[in-house]
């Protein structure tokens, strides 16, 4: 029934996959419909199906360990930051990456065992890496020096690390999320990797177990991921490479990303060329993980017919930052009649102050109106994460779906907690 009754089927594959459109017309995910959940709960919703979440971590999971039974899926968490999903990958069986102490201690709190939890980042601070030792997480990515001179003052026993290299891959992917390139900002070079990771052999604490390294985000092809697992040849051998995520994401009918099978095939074939038999090959996905199965419903607040046709919502650049960012072209659709033919191509654009605040250049939509309910899909990945109090918005709640039922995953930030990160005139007489 996956997608059945939408206007285009091929939103079929864009859309969650226990997404539907009801006989009325009514976008369903999860069994819940999207109107009634806006209304519910308001808008902006970032909007989960949570059957689908866990049926991709555990296809992913199953995928890699079929190909290559020593092996780990971490979910990246920096993807989709929200409790419950940290809380339901470690319950599919996924290891966790954060990149920073709250993800740290958000994974923490979700109950994932430490030793599946792994920390990296470029400018970890000293704090960061204290609480991930006393937390006592499996593994610590190591940017360079500065994170060993911290760790030398704080190890009192033996941490397994991993060395973040520079692969020198640069996939063909927007600037903002290119990570793998010889100027990235992550990691060492190779020969410095080599140098330090000779330093490092006779250390009492830092356990160097082995390689990690990442390319980017929304790769749409596999050949880099193959080149960037042959890159690591040259550092000799180790029990375990992590090599990233990146994998990209199908946004609208036009793009053609590669299939999960396509790409774990392409790495385990990879490192089946290069790394030694039976060392440990971790992956960490975020994007590929959660995109699909998320989606942002919004109102429809003014229809206006000026020099285009502007339909605004209430959402926008505080909740959907990468259409700014990275120029995401996004599928939407009127959930209160997913299955009409769109008759009005518009402007779909937010309400927060910029004209940049487009969240779709010429969307084809169907009679909208004030009151619609219009939603985003494929909006899973990195859309909370970035969402910000632009103009004042509050941070939206998050809802996941599942047989017909809708749980709140993270509330709505309300005015009072907004108002409450500044120090008031009642506090400091700031008009004197
Ligand atoms: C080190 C690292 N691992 C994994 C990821 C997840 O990447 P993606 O969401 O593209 O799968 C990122 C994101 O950029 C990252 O920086």
């Amino acid at each position: 029934m996956a997608g059945s009754g939408f206007h285009d089927p091929r939103f079929a594959r864009i859309f969650p996959p226990n997404a539907a459109v009801r006989d009325n017309g009514v976008l369903e995910v999860g069994g819940c419909s999207v109107p009634a959940l806006a209304e519910e709960y308001g808008t902006p919703l970032y909007v989960i199906d949570e059957q689908g979440l866990r049926e991709r971590m555990r296809a992913y999971r199953e995928g890699l360990a079929a190909r290559w039974p020593n092996s780990q899926v971490a979910f990246a968490s920096k993807s989709f930051p929200v409790l419950a999903a940290y809380a339901i990958a470690a319950a599919e069986g996924l290891a966790i990456d954060v990149a920073g102490a709250g993800e740290l201690l958000l994974a923490l709190e979700s109950g994932a065992p430490a030793e599946l939890i792994h920390l990296h980042g470029n400018a970890k601070s000293h704090e960061e890496l204290v609480l991930a030792v006393e937390a006592g997480i499996g593994a610590i990515v190591l940017d360079g020096e500065a994170d060993v001179e911290r760790l030398d003052d704080l190890l009192t026993r033996p941490q397994d690390v991993l060395i973040r290299i520079i692969p020198g891959v640069d996939p063909n992917v927007p600037k903002a999320i290119s990570t793998g390139g010889s100027a990235s900002k992550f990691g060492l070079p190779i020969s410095q990797a080599k140098e330090l990771i000779a330093k490092l052999e006779a250390h009492p604490f830092i356990n160097v177990v082995g390689l990690h390294l990442h390319i980017g985000s929304q790769v749409l092809e596999v050949e880099p991921f193959e080149r960037a697992v042959e890159a690591v040849r040259e550092l000799g051998e180790f029990p375990v490479y992590n090599i990233g995520g990146g994998l990209g994401v199908n946004y609208n009918v036009t793009h053609d990303a590669p299939s999960l099978d396509a790409y774990l095939d392409a790495i385990t074939a990879a490192a089946a060329r290069v790394l030694p038999a039976g060392s440990r090959l971790i992956i960490e996905p975020g994007r590929s993980l959660v995109a699909r199965t998320g989606m942002t419903a919004y109102r429809v607040n003014n229809v206006k017919r000026t020099g285009a046709t502007f339909v605004a919502v209430d959402g926008g650049l505080a909740d959907q930052m990468n259409v700014a960012l990275m120029n995401m072209e996004f599928t939407p659709i009127v959930a209160d009649r997913a299955n009409a033919a769109p008759d009005t191509t518009a402007q779909l654009v937010g309400r927060q102050c910029e004209s940049g605040d487009l969240l779709v250049d010429r969307a084809e939509l169907a009679a909208p109106a004030p009151g619609d309910t219009i939603v985003l899909a494929a909006t899973g990945a990195y859309g909370y994460t970035l969402s910000n109090n632009y103009n004042g918005a509050l941070k939206p709640a998050v809802v996941f779906c599942r047989d017909g039922e809708s749980r709140l995953a993270v509330r709505r930030q309300t005015y009072a907690e907004f108002l409450g990160h500044h120090v008031g005139p009642s506090e400091e007489a700031w008009a004197s």
